[in-house]
């Protein structure tokens, strides 16, 4: 079986993970969950950074002995990654008798090879960054990284010669295009090489706290020296030389942008000093802020990953930080655009698919489908299949849930197109529903099993759920096939991700009772739409609300177009400028939820997702739909009318459609539907 081994950076710890670090993490897994998918033999690493001074000085800060205290935040690193669901099969921390063999064979390997010498160094040394500083790399006397001054140390050192591994990096760089990935990252270090480098101090006097040099006992090996060799410590390098040669070298080395000079410059070298082979792929990922800040404790800006999983299990975590950052840039994180995302992602789209697939199967057909070839939406799939798979191997792990995503969108389209609540109605459509019913099922069962890598506890629900006919907990990339034959048990359950309501503090479903199941997730109805507290005094409705009945099949007309413009905005014939018209905010959006407005003939009032938020908007529509045919409608709206209130129901902005003369008025709808939020022009 082909062997995939991938390891992530290992963490200091002198505080908690924070969402940063959790980060790194996250996508590893997901890389890892995914090579496990396509059946490799997968091995993937984690681990602790224990020799660094910052460590030393917390747990003596807290009177406890170096080890004791590392001890203590094994487990709750440990705790963290656990309620995160990461799957790494092996965790090394630098204070193992493991980690020590290997670190003193490599550096006596190295110092055999004579490229390491003895030598004084005097200079800056930033101890949060563990590196030593040069005059050019400070800002107004500072570490630009932490803002704060450098220690000066003047110490007997040993150093490496780097400087002699220039052109040979280079070559390696040329020959293997593919080892330093983004290019961004890549076109850095060619940078850094092009100048050419110089030997580095790879030792510490004068410290207890790390591993001695084999060579000179008072002298301690330099902290990312010590760290980067876990790599191989992992794999049994010095103590178990068939598991070494099994898995060395490793496939990928997944760490942050900052980290990539210690990955692709000082390790490498140190890798063609031993003799030994160079890992193939480094990954430099990018970073994640708060609310556009660095994360970081003291500034009050690390966000504990906890706080997330405690209110939603890891899972929404996961999709949101894999889903909304492409992977490679920088990102942003911040509590009302997580939980908006929930209730879009999670809650409307695919929480919601899977109650109404499971829905009306029960009701349909009593829970059982038998399996059949698919129409648009198995094409639809194989292509998401084949996109997520190219995705994953050039690491865009955004792009690969956006595949999915797609099936997940259309699936919700071709149900409200296909009406099958109507078919439902006439005897002689019982075939073609159970053609609509299966197409809907098969559909969703491929998108969440690609899925699966990104919310692996989620899906595995979703799976057995939909009658996934395999293993639900670990399914393999060939489940993600169309199966066209057999039967299929669909299991009707409890909503997955209740939707939250974002305009008040706590978050609590309202539950209430089933009406029919082509309604959005049937076992969740919301309550009244929230009404935001200024809404009393919102303006004045622009028709008035008291005869409803008599509302146009659009409610409230453009307030831009009913006010009385100042003449000279006036065009003399009386058409629009393009600046006139770029002023209305023509935007997609999706029906999530609608219901008839009581008491009156014509409207409906509706819950719709614009992309960027969810709003209720009212529409004269109720003649010629029924609500139910709605939902999970793409339709075209005018996003930026003040709020009008109809029937004492604030409308914010106003649904497309034709009305042709004495007819019914209808919706303009989209061949291929773009995702809610999208600007029509
Ligand atoms: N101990 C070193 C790594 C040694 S690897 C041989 C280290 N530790 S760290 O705790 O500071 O960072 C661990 C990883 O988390 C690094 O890859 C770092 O880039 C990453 N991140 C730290 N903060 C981050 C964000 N805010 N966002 C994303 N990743 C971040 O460096």
């Amino acid at each position: 079986m082909p062997r995939f081994f991938l390891t992530t950076a290992i963490d200091y710890v002198n505080s908690r993970p924070h969402l940063g670090t959790a980060y790194e993490k996250i996508t590893a897994d997901v890389i890892a969950r995914f090579a496990r998918m396509r059946g490799l033999d997968t091995l993937f690493v984690m681990g602790n950074d224990e020799h660094s001074q910052n460590v030393f000085r917390k747990a003596r800060e807290m009177g406890l002995d170096p080890v004791a205290y590392c001890d203590r935040m094994e487990d709750e690193f440990r705790g963290v990654w656990r309620a995160l669901d990461i799957s790494f099969d092996d965790f090394v921390r630098t204070t193992e008798a493991r980690h020590r063999v290997a670190v003193e064979r490599i550096v006596q390997r190295m110092y055999e090879a004579g490229d390491v010498y003895e030598g004084a160094y005097e200079g800056w040394y930033c101890v949060s960054c563990e590196a030593f500083k040069q005059e050019k790399d400070l800002v107004e006397g500072l570490c630009p990284v932490h803002r704060t001054r450098p220690e000066w140390i003047r110490e007997k050192n040993y150093f490496f010669r780097l400087s002699k591994y220039t052109q040979p990096l280079r070559d390696h760089f040329a020959a293997h295009p593919e080892f330093l990935q983004p290019d961004v990252r890549r076109n850095e270090i060619l940078r850094l090489l092009e100048g050419g480098l110089e030997d580095i101090s790879i030792s510490r006097a004068g410290q207890a706290w790390g591993i001695a040099l084999p060579f000179d006992p008072q002298s301690v090996v330099y902290v990312w020296v010590d760290a980067l060799i876990n790599y191989i410590t992992a794999v049994g390098y010095g103590q178990d030389e068939e598991r070494f040669r099994t898995w060395w070298p490793a496939d990928l080395h997944v760490i942050g942008k900052d980290i990539t000079r210690f990955h692709c410059v000082i390790w490498p070298a140190m890798l063609m000093s031993a003799g030994e082979a160079l890992p193939r792929q480094v990954y430099g990922h990018g970073w994640v802020h708060f609310r556009g800040e660095k994360m970081s404790k003291s500034l009050g800006t690390a966000v504990e990953p906890l706080d997330a999983v405690g209110k939603f299990g890891p899972d929404p975590l996961r999709l949101f930080l894999v889903k909304e950052i492409p992977y490679g840039g920088d990102g942003d994180f911040s509590w009302e655009r997580f939980e908006e995302r929930y209730n879009a992602d999670l809650a409307n789209n695919l929480g919601n698919l899977v109650s109404r697939v499971a829905a009306m199967v029960d009701r349909y057909r009593g829970g059982r489908l038998q399996a059949r070839g698919g129409g648009a939406l198995a094409g639809l799939a194989a292509s998401a299949r084949a996109q997520a798979l190219d995705a994953m191997t050039r690491f865009a792990l955004h792009e690969a849930v956006a595949a999915a995503y797609a099936v997940i969108g259309a699936t919700n389209e071709f149900i409200a197109q296909a009406e099958p609540w109507v078919l439902a109605k006439s005897p002689d459509k019982a075939s073609h529903l159970d053609e609509v019913l299966y197409e809907a099922a098969e559909a969703t069962r491929i998108a969440s099993a690609l899925l699966w890598p990104v919310m692996p506890d989620s899906v595995a629900e979703i799976l057995r759920r939909l009658g996934h006919p395999f293993d639900p907990r670990a399914p393999r990339f060939d489940d993600t096939q169309w199966i066209a034959s057999g039967e299929r048990h669909v299991i009707k359950a409890e909503a997955l991700w209740p939707r939250l309501d974002t305009t008040g503090a706590t978050p609590v479903p309202v539950r209430t009772s089933v009406t029919d199941p082509s309604t959005p997730v049937p076992e969740f109805v919301p309550g009244p739409a929230p009404t935001p507290a200024s809404a009393e005094q919102a303006t004045p409705p622009a028709i008035p609300a008291a005869d409803a009945a008599a509302a146009p099949a659009t409610p409230a007309p453009a307030p831009a177009a009913a006010e009385p413009q100042a003449p000279t905005s006036v065009p003399a014939d009386d058409r629009l400028g393009i600046d006139e018209f770029m002023r209305l905010d023509l935007r997609v959006a999706r029906v999530l939820e609608a219901e008839r407005v009581p008491k009156s003939k014509k409207l409906v009032k509706m819950r719709i997702d614009v992309g960027s938020e969810e709003r209720t908007i009212v529409a004269g529509i109720a003649e010629a739909y029924e609500p139910e045919a709605l939902v999970g409608r793409t339709i075209a709206i005018v996003a930026n009318l003040k709020p009008a209130k109809l029937m004492g129901i604030e409308s914010n902005g106003m649904v497309l459609a034709a009305s042709p003369e004495g007819g019914k008025p209808e919706l303009l709808s989209f061949v291929d539907p773009p995702a809610p939020g999208t600007r029509i022009r």
